[in-house]
């Protein structure tokens, strides 16, 4: 595997940082780390010596995993820490933080914050890569990768892929990151919510936008569910949670008029029964489970590019 010097210590905290090309290698080294998942010894010597921290400011079932197992398949050393484990509990600034961990020589840093623009301040303050892992409403870059690499997967070739992304898209960061990418990539992107769940400049950011689920769907090859952001939800944007489902969940009836040979993906946690029926997330269209296999080898992609790609053995 060829290292490149382009991606090689270099941050990910946006999908606005990589080129079209800059994808595509990505998506083409997970597919060569992949392999390695589904060895019966999943290892590689290929970052024997380097040192991860993985540091999660918010809960995480996906990300995290992924990424201390795709360190540790790589041969890392990952060291995980938390905001409640660490001493910003104690009142420690966050520069203060980040001026510790980087006089302890780690080779990349994985961020994940409630705070938009904390893993850009992080790469700022660190000498070494930063990996945005998930940071408040902006983005979440790994996961419009491994979304990618799903999409990729089942589809083969991505320009002109009629994509639409469903949900609460003010408050999330997967629909930001992957609305960037998808158009990079040459996908005509739907985007459809409630009113007060689309954001101001959807047009700058969507080809289309709808409220209307029936109009979103039809013709559609693939279909992103997004989960009511909670955490991140200022003042009410829907009456009630039953209503929300009645009119904005995805069912197998909206499927029905989608292309054919379409797929769903969610990226997790999942509300059943909310933003998606039981029936769309164990029917045929779904590739939700692919998406979590994904992202180990994106994340084992994007920490061997970062770090330089310097040692072949894979
Ligand atoms: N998709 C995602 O970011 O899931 P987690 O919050 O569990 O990491």
């Amino acid at each position: 595997m060829a290292s490149d010097m382009a991606l090689s210590g270099k941050s990910l905290v946006s999908m606005e940082d990589l080129s079209a090309d800059q994808i595509m290698q990505i998506l083409s080294t997970a597919a060569l780390m992949k392999e390695i998942s589904e060895r019966e010894v999943k290892k590689a010597p290929t970052l024997r010596g380097r040192t991860v921290i993985n540091f999660f400011a918010e809960p995480s079932t996906r990300t995290r995993t992924s990424f201390e197992i795709a360190g540790k398949r790589l041969s890392a050393d990952v060291i995980n820490i938390s905001a409640s484990s660490s001493s910003l509990s104690k009142g420690e600034t966050l520069k203060d933080m980040a001026a510790n961990l980087q006089a302890m020589k780690p080779d990349l840093l994985v961020a994940r914050s409630p705070h938009s623009g904390v893993p850009y301040m992080m790469s700022q303050w660190m000498t070494c890569p930063v990996i945005n892992a998930g940071d408040g409403r902006h983005e979440h870059p790994t996961q419009s990768l491994l979304d990618l690499m799903t999409i990729q997967e089942r589809k083969k070739d991505m320009e002109g892929l009629k994509v639409t992304i469903l949900g609460d898209i003010l408050n999330s960061r997967v629909a930001r990151s992957n609305m960037i990418a998808m158009t990079k990539l040459g996908m005509i992107v739907t985007a459809c919510g409630p009113a007060t769940m689309l954001p101001m400049n959807i047009s700058r950011m969507a080809h289309h936008h709808t409220t209307d689920v029936a109009e979103a769907v039809r013709g559609a090859d693939v279909v992103m569910a997004l989960r009511i952001q909670k955490e991140r939800l200022e003042g009410c944007k829907f009456p009630n949670v039953r209503e929300y489902s009645r009119y904005f969940g995805l069912t197998a009836a909206h499927m029905k008029h989608t292309a054919s040979n379409s797929i769903v993906l969610h990226p997790g946690p999942i509300n059943q029964g909310v933003e998606i029926s039981p029936e769309v997330v164990e029917g045929p269209w779904s590739v939700i489970m692919n998406q979590v296999t994904n992202g180990v080898a994106v994340r084992m992609a994007a920490l061997y590019l970062l770090l330089g790609g310097a040692q072949p053995q894979v």
